[in-house]
């Protein structure tokens, strides 16, 4: 029996990981400054909460979930996403009686839908989202966009385009579903199965439909910037203006409509132009869900957030040759000759270390050749070269890789040399 990786999982082998501890602790770093705070909610949730939160017409609710029941009867289901956790959370801590409002949280983790494998789609996929729950200000729907663009400006990513799109406040979303049921209900026989039950549940979800997209009462549906009553026209307004101000591009798409239920106002994607990058070009999702947290049990309170796939990233950084200044070799590379120094390397390489140096040595009884050559794959910045003559002087011969240049040393100052 041979075992392989579930479909539309990964591996990550050493040489990508430390691409990923990299843009991890970018992660960490940028939210951190922009005062984000980090949460860890469960991988699995009561599947209730996805139903209700992500919305039960969406695709990942309908197709998408991976659910399970548990010993205990109760239904359970891998997290697709990571707003739904996030509100909950937010809800049962009661975060919206703490002090400093909003409350500005943000996430990393694995993520998991059943969708059809293809290049940039996985079935597990890690996930950085933010989440800001508490404030309806304009200023924060452009800070939460900024710190998306931010992070992928940071890693050196380019040709990003940012699309902007306002769904409207519940009175304009209702006139623009009338308006869109009036325009598909004659003629719904021709669309697909899933378009038709839609149709009276959520008619915004047909415009998302990949079956019909192309049939023609799709271009001609009204749009929702038709529908917008004042107040959500002005928040859009502001929330341009602000990214205007922020001088952050972007351009502003009617049709974008996002894949979840619980957006209004606000709703936004980043996408990429690129080549060998397939017809996956979204790298980010996210949007306002003013109704979220009440829907989950809370007090009425505002939300934006996004979420975007380190996966996606990746391959974009990567399709774009960008090279992450990942850390490669060791600083040292512990060389012995004869029975007494490999004896002394253990506790040698046990006081580096402890010391903070990044060193490794033979465990394979190799001759000096075979660790020169070690050394050198290891990329080690130094080689300490330890025999019998050394030890009888309490030294190590330390050699600079780059010129190689040696030099006998006491191991007692050995930090000196090679120390940072
Ligand atoms: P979403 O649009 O479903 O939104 O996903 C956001 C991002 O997750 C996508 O733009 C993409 O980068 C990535 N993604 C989604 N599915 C996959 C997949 N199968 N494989 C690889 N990457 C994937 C949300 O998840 C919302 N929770 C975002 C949000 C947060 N809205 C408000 N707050």
């Amino acid at each position: 029996m041979k075992y392989k990786i579930p479909r539309g999982t990964q591996d990550i082998l050493p040489a990508q990981s430390k691409k990923w501890q990299y843009i991890e602790q970018k992660a960490h770093d940028l939210c951190k400054r922009y005062n984000y705070q980090e949460i860890r909610t469960p991988m699995f949730e009561q599947t209730e909460l996805f139903a209700r939160g992500v919305g039960d017409t969406t695709d990942i609710v309908q197709k998408e979930m991976y659910t399970f029941e548990d010993r205990g009867g109760r239904s359970l289901t891998l997290r697709p996403e990571g707003t739904a956790s996030t509100v909950r959370a937010f809800v049962e801590n009661k975060m919206h009686g703490w002090a400093d409002q909003p409350v500005k949280l943000y996430y990393i983790g694995p993520m998991f839908r059943y969708e059809r494998p293809q290049s940039g789609r996985m079935r597990q996929f890690v996930q950085l989202g933010v989440e800001a729950m508490g404030s309806a200000d304009p200023a924060i729907d452009a800070e939460v966009i900024g710190l998306a663009m931010d992070f992928y400006r940071e890693l050196g990513l380019k040709n990003l385009k940012l699309v902007v799109n306002s769904l409207g406040d519940k009175e304009s979303r209702n006139n623009h579903r009338n308006a869109l049921i009036d325009h598909f209900k004659p003629r719904i026989s021709e669309f697909c199965g899933d378009c038709q039950s839609r149709l009276e549940k959520n008619p915004l979800r047909i415009l998302d439909c990949k079956v019909d997209r192309d049939h023609e009462l799709m271009s001609s549906a009204p749009s929702i910037l038709d529908y917008l009553n004042e107040e959500s026209l002005d928040y859009f307004k502001k929330v341009q203006q602000f990214l205007n101000d922020m001088e952050i591009p972007y351009e502003v798409d009617a049709t974008l409509v996002r894949g979840l239920d619980y957006y209004n106002n606000t709703a936004f994607e980043i996408m990429i132009d690129g080549e060998g990058f397939g017809a996956i070009t979204t790298l980010t999702g996210g949007g306002r869900y003013n109704g979220l947290v009440e829907e989950i049990g809370g007090p009425t309170t505002p939300g934006i957030g996004f979420a975007l796939s380190l996966e996606r990233l990746l391959m974009a950084l990567d399709t774009q040759g960008v090279e992450l200044p990942v850390e490669q070799g060791l600083d040292a590379y512990l060389v012995t000759m004869g029975d007494q120094a490999k004896e002394a390397a253990p506790k040698l390489l046990h006081q580096l270390r402890k010391k903070g140096l990044t060193v490794d040595g033979d465990y394979l009884g190799r001759k000096m050749k075979g660790q020169m050559k070690a050394a050198d794959r290891q990329q080690a910045e130094y080689v300490l070269i330890l025999g019998e003559d050394e030890l009888a002087q309490n030294s190590v011969m330390v050699k600079t890789m780059a010129t190689g240049e040696q030099e006998l040393i006491k191991l007692n100052e050995i930090m000196e040399k090679i120390g940072k």
